[in-house]
């Protein structure tokens, strides 16, 4: 197994912390570097070292790279599809440039191995809606889908042109407790467990019946680490994997968590998320992981619920009436 010195840029994010610690957990605390553009994150305080790092400035970066003996980067640093809406150069900037600095970087020092999601955003309207497959139309509507068709294609070249071993994932939405989400879509369905313990009332901001795939952070976890451990041979597809677990609704996450919170309601009040979320398919074929690189979820929506209020409840230590009546 690698003892390759790995670069997580992006490490205080949604994603980026919990993998940071599975990776740290697999490869040794030393040899698993955390980076983000804001301050560590008090998960990963004491778990290994740190630096401070602005994956657009590309000179620190290489000097970053070459003075620490990196030999493979997680690039994690994004602007989601919510906040990419609200400053769309910003979003088109980083997603793209981010990118385009790590592919270079990963070119010149020879690099073995490197590691940058994609997302459900890619598909747009005109795709299938159900199991979406993995080569189809794609015409995505909104910056962060652009940006990610266009840095998949910017992979794709990099590996055909250069040889860099980059590996990709299509994240369905990713639901975690631990660290924030960072402006998502599919945001409301972190959001939804907190405010049934705090409040036993969540007011959604999709409609009730709007499927989106989802899929728990141990599984995404879980996927990035074996697609970076599978043979090269077996990564066919160098664009980016369609990756699923899951889908479901705002009203069918509420029937879920009514089991544990019997008096939990829901209502709907949509905003300029609805129309993204009405972009992108409902379900995701994705059989090409699964034959390519054995992928396999563990997760479905009982136990998605059960784990993230369980956690929640114990994370927060709350007195509410909602909690007095909580049941795992
Ligand atoms: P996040 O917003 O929670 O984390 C991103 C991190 O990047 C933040 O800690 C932020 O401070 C850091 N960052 C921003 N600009 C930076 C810069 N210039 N230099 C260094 N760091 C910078 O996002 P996330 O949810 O953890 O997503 C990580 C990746 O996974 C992104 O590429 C995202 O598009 C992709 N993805 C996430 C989901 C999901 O549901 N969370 C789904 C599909 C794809
Ligand atoms: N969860 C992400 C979002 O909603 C999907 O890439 O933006």
């Amino acid at each position: 197994m690698t003892k390759e010195k790995i670069l997580v840029i992006g490490a205080s994010g949604q994603i980026g912390v919990e993998l940071t610690l599975a990776l740290r957990k697999i490869y040794g605390e030393q040899n698993v570097i955390a980076s983000d553009l804001r301050e560590q994150n008090p998960l990963l305080q004491g778990s290994g070292p740190y630096v401070s790092l602005d994956v657009m400035n590309k000179e620190m970066l290489h000097v970053q790279v070459i003075r620490q003996g990196v030999k493979q980067i997680y690039l994690l640093a994004a602007i989601l599809s919510a906040t990419g809406e609200k400053n769309p150069a910003l979003a088109w900037h980083l997603n793209t440039q981010g990118l385009l600095n790590v592919l270079d970087i990963a070119k010149e020092e020879k690099l073995s191995k490197v590691y940058w999601p994609s997302s459900i955003a890619v598909f747009g309207p005109t795709s299938p809606k159900r199991s979406c497959p993995q080569k189809t139309i794609i015409e995505p509507t909104t910056v962060y889908g652009i940006s990610k068709y266009a840095g998949e294609f910017w992979c794709n070249y990099y590996f055909n042109k250069y040889g860099v071993d980059i590996r990709s994932l299509r994240y369905p939405g990713l639901i975690s407790y631990k660290s924030a989400p960072g402006g998502g879509t599919t945001d409301y369905a972190i959001e939804i467990f907190q405010a049934a313990l705090e409040h036993s009332h969540y007011t959604s901001f999709l409609e009730k019946n709007t499927y989106l795939p989802m899929m728990y952070i141990p599984d995404a976890i879980r996927a990035t680490i074996e697609l970076m451990e599978a043979p090269k041979d077996k990564i066919r597809e160098r664009t980016s994997y369609n990756l699923a677990a899951i889908s479901f609704s705002p009203e069918e996450i509420a029937a879920e968590i009514r089991k544990h919170i019997p008096g939990f309601n829901i209502s709907y009040k949509t905003d300029y998320r609805q129309a993204i979320a009405d972009s992108w398919p409902q379900s995701i074929d994705d059989s090409a992981a699964r034959n390519d690189w054995g992928w396999q979820h563990e997760y479905d929506l009982s136990a998605i619920t059960k784990d993230m209020l369980g956690n929640l409840h114990a994370k927060f230590e709350m007195q509410t009436e909602a909690q007095a009546s909580y049941q795992i």
